[in-house]
């Protein structure tokens, strides 16, 4: 069983910076990813819409006979996790919106979250802002057409600067110091967030938690690959192959297979 992959599905090619991630920490594990960036985005979308799009895309990874599943998007994690977890046999890892470490690191008390509307929507994010958020100034914005972006290929494009400005300079005035990326397309938007905001905030991405979380969870169901020379990453996509392309050749080191696929 720790020979069979790992499942990783986002609504797009965001959750490609939790593969990096997971890569780092685990390098001996094959990995199947699925973008369903033909139904991209999932953020605005009805939640039960959403939901029905991440069901199938479970399904399809574990027609492949993945031993566990990270859902490497915020927005689906917000909108079902739990139900994931009663309903499959193998474990799952999701996306936490990531205001813990925000809170340790902000000295002004201020925070800006960027995500979408579902994940604020969702009873995750109502949760870990009451948990976490006493006595913090927590300035919420959605990013309406930042995931379209970067599933464009238009992560440092002129339009992309605008749409940041308008999101992120209002906060900035309100003191903010410390920026929660809270979608997993955000991550490919940092160039541009730390030219926006002159390097002058902490940029929370919280990719290395979830790689690591990913790590302790198959470790504790004893499920850590040690198979040292077939490891093989494959991406799957609903969508066009061109952004997987751009994106994998400048990212991956070692070889990988893209296919175009139905849901
Ligand atoms: N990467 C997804 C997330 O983390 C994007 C959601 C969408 O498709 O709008 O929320």
């Amino acid at each position: 069983m720790r020979k069979q992959p790992i499942g990783i599905f986002d609504s797009g090619v965001g959750g490609l910076c939790v593969v990096k991630e997971i890569k780092k920490l685990l390098p001996f594990e094959s990995i199947h990813y699925l973008a369903d960036s033909g139904n991209c985005p999932y953020g605005s979308k009805r939640t039960d819409e959403a939901l029905s799009l991440a069901i199938k895309n479970i399904e399809f990874l574990l027609g492949l006979n993945c031993k566990l599943i990270v859902v490497a998007c915020n927005t689906v994690t917000a909108v079902a996790i739990d139900s994931f977890r009663s309903q499959y046999n193998v474990p799952f890892v999701g996306m936490e919106p990531a205001l813990k470490p925000a809170v340790l690191q902000t000295k002004s008390k201020k925070i800006g979250i960027l995500a979408t509307e579902n994940t604020f929507n969702g009873r995750l994010f109502k949760q870990t802002f009451e948990k976490y958020a006493n006595g913090i100034d927590v300035f919420v914005q959605s990013g309406y057409g930042l995931v379209e972006l970067v599933e464009q290929g238009e992560q440092n494009s002129e339009r992309a600067q605008r749409l940041l400005e308008e999101y992120l300079l209002p906060m900035m005035e309100k003191g903010v110091d410390t920026i929660v990326l809270g979608c997993t397309h955000y991550p490919f938007l940092k160039q541009m967030i730390k030219k926006i905001t002159k390097n002058s905030v902490i940029i929370i991405d919280p990719s290395d938690a979830v790689a690591a979380q990913t790590k302790r969870i198959l470790t504790a169901f004893d499920l850590v690959s040690d198979d040292t020379n077939n490891s093989m990453f494959h991406f799957y996509t609903t969508g066009d192959k061109t952004i997987a392309e751009t994106l994998l050749s400048h990212s991956m080191d070692s070889p990988y297979k893209i296919e175009q696929i139905e849901i």
